[in-house]
């Protein structure tokens, strides 16, 4: 049994476009913010997108280190918004996707008893589960806060 399984490569294959997508579309999201004068969010959809970036960077080293070239093609458009309570949820459902995603992704290298794997997609699980809590601890502040240009989040 290999990690060169066809299986594996298409778990990084797809995980590195789903990144990427999540790339493109935080930064378009926060230059939305920036446009409604939401600097906060704007500050805070920046670095999701260089968070996102730096996932799409360590699989690409993992890629390579497996013998393969990161080869994302067409990527999933951005999600269209209207407001700010609408970008958040397009992010809370693309963030729970991409978690459902590594939890797949986990479950299949357990399953082929591929440890490093494992390992290696169980910490992007973790890193994109705290990403959705902060989609949803923004997306509580601003349904609470009951004004469309809330803030509040610290
Ligand atoms: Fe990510
Ligand atoms: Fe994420």
């Amino acid at each position: 049994m290999t990690v060169r399984e066809p299986g594996v490569a298409g778990y990084l294959g797809r995980a590195m476009s789903l990144e990427l997508a999540m790339v493109q579309q935080y930064l378009s999201h926060a230059r939305l913010a920036s446009q409604w004068g939401m600097d906060r969010a704007a500050t805070w959809l920046r670095g999701e997108a260089q968070g996102e970036m730096e996932h799409a960077d360590r699989i690409s080293g993992r890629l390579l280190a497996l013998g393969m070239v990161p080869g994302a093609s067409v990527l999933r458009p951005v999600a269209p918004v209207r407001d700010f309570g609408s970008l958040l949820q397009a992010n809370r459902d693309r963030e729970r996707e991409i978690v459902a995603f590594y939890e797949g992704a986990v479950t299949y290298c357990q399953r082929l008893g591929d440890a490093d794997g494992g390992a290696f997609f169980n910490e992007l699980l973790a890193e994109e589960r705290q990403h959705l809590a902060e989609v949803e601890a923004w997306f509580t502040a601003y349904t609470e806060g009951g004004t469309s240009r809330s803030q509040r989040r610290r």
